[in-house]
């Protein structure tokens, strides 16, 4: 993997909007003062996410765990929310077929195919559960707090069909992934003794995609979980340095920063050049937003920080949002992610065309069809003054979205310090949680219901239609 951020850099695009040496070489020992400051608190056991690449006892009980399910199931609904739900559609996107769920058996080899319920949508859940044999589908509930109410409702009523169907035999057909100890779905799981794996207590939602919450439905459906942690400590390894120019996420991280902070860049463009990383984008782009948009400073200023991360895909979007980039405001960076080695090559075939406005086209492969438009859009980019860097991945294996986890879990950590907020909270969404809980009649809200709905009546004053 390699970060090439020539084009983020004032010599390209010129110092209004492109970074200088002089902004680079003024940060470097502040950045040296993070890393270093980031490396203590790792060493206290306060960051416990950058410990997960080698966790070798979970591998272990995992693949115990995949070899006792082994052709049992034929379907695998993970349902989690957020950091429970993203990591999973993140690597099933890019490391299973792209059409995995309507392979036949063989064509999967036998693995289940995998579905994730995160939003409570009642069509679209109504929709899975009636094409599912409930007989042949395995339920992974997945919630760091136990809590979260779209998670629970949907336990609940999964729970309901289950046993309607399968009477006492239900509990086979669920695996929890929740916190050790605290929270709901703990207590019921020791009550009801359903099979179940432990997210560790210092690893948040949206970090947690080493753990059990990403690395048990990955390995359930056949994608080599020990890749991915291979790739993630290799990151680990790479990233090792105190020193701004020898460590990848650090340089990353700074880029961003001084995009924001010197050049008004408050919109971050995640663009992979791959439609199997999509899910990663989505992925990144809840890391980005929930870890640095933030009110407070450490120091508990009010200073409403954060960019804006937005998923585009290339070249789909080139043909959709990328004329904003080229000639809207000047508020945006974008980054890339582009792959040197599809699993496929696909050549345009001689069809005996004499037309030549496709004629060119012939012994091309769509490989070769997407790196150039990857190029030209970044060098389009670049002569418009727009920002832009490209993450470079060999391949999309394991080992290189391992990779990609670790560096850019990492380089949000580093983010969080040149920004001065904590990282790991997300006091904001809090309040519109509690008033959902109130409206719904969760028993500690009970005192506020009165006090919403005067709040709510109050808010239907203009309206059309
Ligand atoms: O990153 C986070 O902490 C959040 O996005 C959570 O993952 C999300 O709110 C779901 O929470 P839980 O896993 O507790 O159900």
């Amino acid at each position: 993997m390699r970060l090439d951020f020539n084009n983020m850099m004032s010599d390209v695009i010129g110092p209004e909007h492109g970074i200088t040496e002089q902004e680079l070489k003024a940060i470097e020992s502040l950045s040296t003062k993070h890393a270093k400051d980031l490396k203590k608190e790792r060493a206290s056991g306060a960051l416990p996410f950058l410990e997960l690449p080698y966790d070798k006892k979970l591998v272990a009980e995992i693949q115990e765990t995949v070899a006792s399910l082994k052709g049992r199931f034929k379907n695998l609904v993970v349902v989690g929310i957020g950091g429970s739900a993203l990591g999973n559609i993140a690597i099933h996107t890019a490391l299973n077929h792209p059409f995995h769920n309507i392979l036949d058996d063989q064509g999967r080899n036998n693995f289940p195919r995998v579905f994730v319920l995160d939003n409570i949508d009642p069509d679209r859940f109504s929709g899975l559960m009636s094409i599912l044999k409930i007989e042949e589908t395995l339920f992974n509930f997945i919630t760091k707090s136990g809590a979260t109410v779209e998670t629970l409702s949907q336990f609940l009523i999964i729970i309901k069909h289950l046993r309607d169907k399968l009477g006492s035999r239900y509990k086979e057909h669920i695996i929890t992934t929740t916190d050790a100890e605290k929270g709901t779905l703990r207590a019921i799981t020791k009550r009801e003794g359903f099979k179940s794996f432990a997210i560790p207590s210092g690893v948040g939602g949206r970090y947690s995609v080493l753990t059990p919450v990403g690395l048990l439905s990955a390995a359930i459906s056949g994608v080599n979980i020990v890749g991915l942690l291979e790739g993630a400590s290799s990151m680990d390894v790479a990233c090792q340095s105190l020193e701004l120019w020898s460590n990848p996420a650090l340089m990353s991280s700074v880029l961003y920063f001084l995009s924001y902070t010197k050049k008004r860049k408050n919109i971050l463009i995640m663009m992979p050049y791959s439609s199997q990383l999509s899910g990663a984008a989505d992925w990144f782009c809840q890391l980005w937003a929930e870890s640095l948009g933030k009110r407070l400073s450490l120091n508990k200023e009010v200073i409403n920080t954060g960019s804006t991360p937005v998923k585009a895909i290339g070249v789909v979007d080139q043909h959709s949002q990328l004329q904003l980039y080229m000639e809207g405001p000047y508020d945006k960076v974008i980054t890339f992610w582009a792959v040197k080695q599809f699993r496929n090559k696909i050549v345009v075939p001689d069809v005996n065309n004499t037309d030549k406005d496709i004629n060119y086209l012939k012994g091309h492969s769509l490989n070769d069809i997407m790196w150039a438009e990857f190029e030209g859009t970044r060098l389009a980019l670049a002569e418009q003054k727009r920002p832009n860097c490209t993450v470079l991945l060999d391949d999309i294996s394991a080992f290189s979205l391992g990779q990609l986890f670790y560096f850019y879990e990492l380089q949000t950590a580093y983010a969080g310090k040149f920004f001065n907020i904590n990282t790991f909270d997300q006091p904001g969404v809090e309040a519109s949680k509690i008033n959902a809980l109130t409206m719904l009649g969760k028993s500690d809200f009970v005192e506020m219901k009165k006090e919403l709905s005067i709040k709510l009546q109050g808010t239907i004053k203009r309206y059309v239609m």
